[in-house]
């Protein structure tokens, strides 16, 4: 394990069919006054916000709604969260959906109680908040962004054209806790599904596909990828399989919940890439991933041979014999992207909406990171996004 480093994960999760059961002792931790943010309504149609209402009441909690969240969620709506929580005098944010809901949430968190605008100063600056911050719980309906248990959040400004996610530093603004009940998910439709799948396995390569040395965080990495291949196969198979979609939640968690990015530099360029489509497009945040990952692999293969030869033989199980190491990393890229086809993700932006005229605006909204095994310049991320049309 290369650097020295801290690990402080507080969340605590509740998980199973049982899960909100825990609710009520969590909440009585809290203050009365609740902020409910959701999304645009599928928890009222599958029952979760009856449930959940069911708890608050119960617990005699005062409860302000903050509704439609979207996918990929704006800065306009943020604050206007803003507005809502301050006049409900919030003490506590109960997130009830998907990564959008939660980021949103962290989001509010951060800026209730800061007078000046939030993008400026965690979006383009990048500060940390230096104002009171407000206790997330989260119950978690989609599965893929990890949001549950970690301490990102992510924006778009649609009017900047720029998405951006800020990872923030303080564990207080990972949720408190979450209620994962795989059963929840069930209702998710087969490209939700599978966008969030192939979330996790990415998540799981941004810190993988970095490094050179021995480090206990890869042979996880390994695990986990190798348990949601196999279980993304049984779920798009059978999408109520309890037991499938229940690995896939609990494998979503922790590909990104700062356990296996230990001792790693990561790469995270294939989410710089995604995020700078999803900016334009506002296209689901997993597809956008999807769409650019065969190219950036493919053109960063040579400089991490090593790592994919790896990658082939112990995620893919690619037969090494007779074969040179490249052929060997090349069969296990096939495989993955035979798998990514298998679950009918989405392998172009062109069928995202995006289009050769929007390149420019593409490679201006990709933030450059010096992780992963080749830092691309400018000329390099326009081939690569010509590459992904
Ligand atoms: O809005 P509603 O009506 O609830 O519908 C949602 C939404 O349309 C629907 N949905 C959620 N739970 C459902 C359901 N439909 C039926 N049944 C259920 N049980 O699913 C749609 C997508 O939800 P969303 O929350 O947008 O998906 P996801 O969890 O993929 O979150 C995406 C956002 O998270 C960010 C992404 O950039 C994007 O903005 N990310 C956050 C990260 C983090 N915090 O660390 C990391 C990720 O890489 C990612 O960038
Ligand atoms: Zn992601």
């Amino acid at each position: 394990m290369l650097g020295d480093f801290s690990y402080c994960n507080p969340t605590k999760l509740y998980f199973g069919e049982h899960a909100l059961e825990q609710l009520p002792a969590e909440l009585q931790k809290y203050g009365d006054h609740i902020v409910l943010v959701y999304g645009g309504g599928s928890i009222k149609k599958n029952g979760i916000y009856d449930d959940v209402m069911k708890v608050l009441k119960k617990s005699e909690k005062t409860v302000t709604e903050i509704s439609g969240v979207m996918p990929n969620p704006t800065v306009a709506k943020l604050k206007e969260g803003v507005q809502i929580a301050r006049d409900a005098k919030a003490d506590f944010i109960l997130a009830v959906g998907g990564g959008s809901v939660i980021d949103y949430a962290k989001a509010l968190s951060v800026s209730i109680n800061y007078d000046g605008d939030p993008w400026e100063k965690y979006y383009l600056r990048f500060e940390e908040p230096d104002c009171e911050t407000l206790p997330v719980g989260a119950v978690l309906t989609m599965v893929g962004t990890g949001s549950e248990m970690n301490a990102g959040a992510v924006i778009t400004n649609p009017d900047q054209k720029l998405k951006i996610g800020h990872v923030f530093k303080d564990e207080k603004i990972m949720p408190r806790f979450a209620i994962m009940n795989p059963r929840y998910t069930m209702t998710l439709p087969h490209y939700q599904m599978v966008s969030g799948i192939y979330d996790i396995f990415n998540h799981i390569c941004e810190q993988y596909f970095s490094g050179e040395d021995d480090n206990t965080s890869d042979y996880i990495a390994e695990g986990l990828m190798r348990s949601v291949i196999h279980s993304s196969r049984l779920a798009n198979k059978d999408p109520q399989n309890y037991e499938a979609r229940s690995n896939i939640m609990w494998t979503a968690t922790w590909a990104l919940n700062t356990l296996i990015e230990k001792g790693k530099s990561t790469d995270w360029m294939v989410h710089m890439l995604g995020q700078a489509v999803g900016a334009v497009t506002n296209a689901t945040h997993g597809m956008t991933l999807s769409a650019v990952s065969m190219p950036y692999y493919r053109y960063i293969l040579p400089y991490g041979l090593k790592k994919f030869v790896r990658f082939a033989e112990t995620v893919w199980d690619v037969n090494p014999e007779g074969k040179s190491d490249t052929e060997i990393a090349e069969a296990g890229l096939a495989a993955m992207e035979q798998w990514m086809k298998e679950l009918g993700l989405v392998m172009n932006i062109t069928d995202l909406g995006a289009n050769e005229s929007m390149i420019p605006d593409l490679v201006k909204g990709t933030i450059i990171l010096k992780g992963g095994y080749k830092v691309l310049d400018e000329k390099e991320i326009a081939e690569i996004f010509k590459e992904s049309l």
